[in-house]
C-alpha cells in the first residue's frame, strides 16, 4: 500500500496543465504535488497516476514517489483563488500525492540530449500504458539533478473510461509520431527487448493493489474493487506482449522546436528501428 499522509498546507497551484494540481506540504514535513479527486476526470486520473506510477518505478523507469494523501478542505480557506477554493472543497477525504521535486525544469529537448536507449525505454511505456500526453506540446517530463523524471500519467489508459472493447484496447496501436522523445532515435526495439518481459501478472497485480479500494468501488459492469484490477492487469499483460511491434515513429504533424530529419522518420516492425 502506498504510504499515507496528512496535508497541512495549501502552497500554491500548478497551472501549467490543465487539472490545477497544488503545491502542498503535509504532517511528515514533505512538500507533494497533490492531484485532487475532485479534479475533471476525478478518481479515473488518479487511478491511471498510481498503476502507471508505480509500475514505471519498477521497470526502473524515474517516476516521483507516490502516497496517499489526507485533505481536510479546511486548509484552503484562505486561499483566494475561486477557482482553487472550489477544488479543495470537492476533494475532502483522500487524494494523490507524489513527492515535489524542487529546483526541476521543465524538459527541453533542445537543452537536454537523451540517448536512444533511455527514449526507447520511455517511448516504449508510454505505449504500452497508451499516453497520449508526452508530446512535445507538453512533454509532462522534468529534469531533475541532471536526470530525467516522468510526470502527469493521468491521460493514459483510456479505455478504463468506458470498459467496452478491452480487446481492441489490448492491441491498439501507438503513434509516437508527436512523442517529445521522437527525434532522439528512440531505440524501441532494445526497450521492449528489455521491459515486456518484466511486465508479468505477479508485478501488475502488486502495482494495481496500490490502487485504493475506494477509487474502484462501485465501477459499473464490475462486483468488486478487485475484479476492476483484474481488468487493468489483463489488458496490460496483453500490451505488454505485442506492442513493441505497433509503435510508429512517423512524422510530426506541425511545428515542433526540433522537426525530425528525414533520416528518423522510420517504421519501428518489431525488428529494429531503421
Ligand atoms: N513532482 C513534481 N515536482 C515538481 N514539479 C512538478 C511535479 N509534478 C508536476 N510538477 C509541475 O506541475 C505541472 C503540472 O503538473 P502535471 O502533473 O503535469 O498536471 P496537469 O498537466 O494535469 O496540470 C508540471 O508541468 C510541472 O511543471
Ligand atoms: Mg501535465
Amino acid at each position: 500500500m502506498l504510504p499515507e499522509v496528512t496535508a497541512t498546507r495549501y502552497v500554491t497551484p500548478l497551472r501549467e496543465g490543465g487539472s490545477l494540481p497544488g503545491i502542498v506540504e503535509a504532517d511528515d514535513l514533505g512538500t507533494y504535488v497533490m492531484k485532487f479527486i475532485g479534479a475533471g476526470q476525478g478518481r479515473k486520473t488518479l487511478v491511471a497516476e498510481v498503476i502507471c506510477g508505480q509500475l514505471g518505478r519498477r521497470l526502473g523507469l524515474r517516476v516521483p514517489e507516490l502516497v496517499r494523501m489526507q485533505l481536510d478542505p479546511v486548509i484552503g480557506l484562505s486561499e483566494p483563488d475561486e477557482e482553487v477554493q472550489d477544488l479543495l472543497k470537492a476533494s475532502g477525504g483522500l487524494n494523490l500525492g507524489m513527492d515535489y521535486l524542487p529546483g526541476s525544469l521543465g524538459f527541453d529537448p533542445l537543452a537536454f540530449e537523451v540517448g536512444a536507449a533511455e527514449a526507447g525505454q520511455v517511448v516504449w511505456f508510454d505505449a504500452l500504458i497508451g499516453n497520449v500526453d508526452r508530446s512535445w506540446r507538453n512533454p509532462n517530463l522534468l529534469v531533475w539533478h541532471g536526470n530525467l523524471w516522468l510526470i502527469d500519467h493521468g491521460a493514459t489508459i483510456i479505455w478504463h473510461h468506458s470498459w467496452r472493447g478491452l480487446d481492441a484496447a489490448a492491441t491498439k496501436p501507438y503513434d509516437a509520431s508527436e512523442h517529445v522523445l521522437a527525434p532522439f532515435a528512440p531505440d524501441v526495439a532494445a526497450a521492449a527487448a528489455t521491459l515486456a518481459p518484466r511486465i508479468t501478472e505477479e508485478l501488475l497485480t502488486e502495482v494495481t493493489a496500490d490502487v485504493p479500494d475506494a477509487w474502484l468501488d462501485g465501477e459499473p459492469g464490475f462486483d468488486s474493487p478487485d475484479a476492476v484490477r483484474r481488468a487493468y492487469v489483463r489488458v496490460l499483460l496483453e500490451r505488454a506482449a505485442a506492442i513493441g511491434e505497433r509503435i510508429t515513429l512517423g512524422e510530426r504533424s506541425g511545428d515542433g522546436p526540433s522537426k525530425a530529419p528525414d533520416w528518423l522518420r522510420v517504421w519501428v516492425d518489431g525488428k529494429a528501428a531503421k
